[in-house]
């Protein structure tokens, strides 16, 4: 069984010396510990804590699943998933880690599915684009909302609905797919009224966590993806997770370490994998990472303005981009490299060149040995700075690694709400934005009609200030 691995130590005094952590200090937090680890536990399942029993009662919705992205597989030549936030990175970040880097672009013959598209703006020019690539006759939407209700989503589904209708008539429903609450919102009005197939969104999960849900597991199927190995990587992570002891439990020695971290001032964590297949992974963790722990309140109301901010990196790509900074900028960062031990393909560099001895020397090696050793030379650079980094290790790149490392993720940041006494499953932060633009767009309901006066009382724009 190959399971993912958190080497922690440059991160550790014993490899840092004096700017590392000491075992005394996350024995210190021992108490802490135990009461995350208790609280985590005994709610799973419990609240907006649903995702965590996602690994085990589904099994009849992944049997549907499958059954659906078969027909999908069948009649269609491209599927579309409208979503944003939670209902759109985890789709991304799994096509990206499993299906070919070029998915959209090989012959069909070679394609597990359909080609697949994850809208998850509303840049005028990105709809536009897409109408340019898709035949819509042709092709079936996802729509993916917890709400039922967000703007950005709904607008699309008026789009495209509109769209379908003048081409498919009465058959347009047979070209949609909807993902939502099993009451909450419009979506499932919508989805009733028109009958399209529908999929639901536990209550008790939210946007974020919902990845191993239908949300992400219908699109994965769709492409071909085995979803039911990667539920059952998330399930070999849970039990890992449900040992007491930090030292043998990676999420809650993760979460140890960052919450030291962030007392320590390192409010930036950058995540870096060395894998072109885990890029989405590092969006789809800044997205789960930010809007779950960074949080103006306790959860009882005491101000703390709690969290770290995630930054994505690329590596080696960012090397020659971000590195310089983490090497000698601001000591207020943690590095987090992804690596994958085994890569699915290797590619051999030819000899040549031999008049450039250090052009030369890579001849006969692979880009495998290079990035390796490109990672080991950044890790190796970071600590003669003086720079703490940790490493996430995949033996290999599968739908079991990624269930663990998905699973891993979400309980490092269940445990780090915990530690922190914030609320990860909520985002009020982020209705502040959402008020004001339909304020802006003029909505009449009340609170946003108080919106729109409030927004007049701000300070008049000065013409010098632009210039
Ligand atoms: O994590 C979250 O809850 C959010 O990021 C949501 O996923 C995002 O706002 C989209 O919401 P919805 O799925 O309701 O359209």
């Amino acid at each position: 069984m190959k399971r993912i691995t958190l080497n922690v130590n440059h991160m550790m005094a014993d490899t840092m010396g004096d700017k590392g952590i000491t075992r005394a200090r996350i024995d210190a937090m021992n108490g802490m510990l135990a009461a995350a680890q208790k609280n985590v536990q005994e709610n799973r399942g419990k609240g907006w804590q649903g995702w965590m029993e996602l690994p085990y009662n589904q099994a009849e919705i992944v049997d549907k699943i499958e059954r659906v992205a078969k027909g999908v597989r069948e009649n269609f030549e491209a599927f579309v998933v409208l979503g944003i936030g939670g209902s759109a990175l985890g789709p991304i970040a799994v096509q990206q880690a499993l299906n070919h880097l070029h998915y959209n672009e090989l012959p069909d013959e070679k394609r597990n599915g359909p080609r697949l598209y994850v809208e998850d703006n509303i840049d005028p020019e990105r709809m536009a684009a897409l109408l340019d690539v898709i035949d819509v006759k042709k092709t079936c939407f996802n729509i993916i909302t917890k709400s039922g209700a967000t703007a950005e989503t709904m607008s699309q589904y008026l789009i495209i609905s509109e769209l379908l209708k003048s081409k498919v008539g009465a058959d347009f429903s047979k070209h949609i797919i909807a993902t939502t609450d099993t009451e909450k919102g419009n979506l499932i009005k919508l989805a009733k009224a028109e009958g399209f197939e529908t999929f639901y969104i536990p209550s008790g999960v939210g946007g974020r966590f919902s990845e191993l849900c239908p949300v992400g597991l219908l699109p994965a199927a769709v492409c071909g993806i085995d979803i039911r190995a990667m539920l059952a990587g998330a399930a070999d992570m849970d039990e890992r997770c449900k040992n007491n002891n930090v030292y043998e439990n990676p999420a809650l020695m993760e979460a140890a370490l960052q919450f030291i971290c962030m007392n320590e001032g390192k409010n930036i964590q950058v995540i870096m994998p060395y894998a072109d297949s885990l890029k989405y992974m590092a969006d789809w963790f800044c997205q789960l990472w930010a809007e779950s722990l960074g949080k103006r309140e306790t959860r009882s109301g005491k101000t703390i303005n709690a969290g770290q901010t995630p930054v994505k990196s690329l590596g080696v790509t960012d090397q020659h981009s971000q590195l310089q900074l983490y090497n000698e900028g601001p000591l207020d960062k943690v590095i987090t490299f992804m690596k994958v031990e085994n890569f699915r393909k290797e590619t051999v560099i030819p000899h040549g060149c031999e008049q450039f001895s250090d052009v030369a020397f890579l001849g006969g090696m692979t880009h495998n040995t290079l990035i390796h050793a490109e990672e080991k030379g950044t890790e190796y650079a970071l600590y003669k700075n003086g720079r703490l980094s940790q490493t996430i290790v995949l033996p290999e790149v599968t739908p079991f690694t990624i269930g663990q490392l998905i699973y891993f993720m979400e309980m490092t940041t269940a445990y780090e709400g915990e530690l922190l006494d914030v609320d990860a499953y909520n985002q009020p932060g982020v209705e502040e934005s959402k008020i004001a633009t339909y304020a802006v767009l003029g909505n009449t309901g009340d609170k946003y009609r108080m919106k729109g006066e409030e927004m007049k009382t701000r300070p008049v724009e000065k013409k010098e200030y632009i210039l």
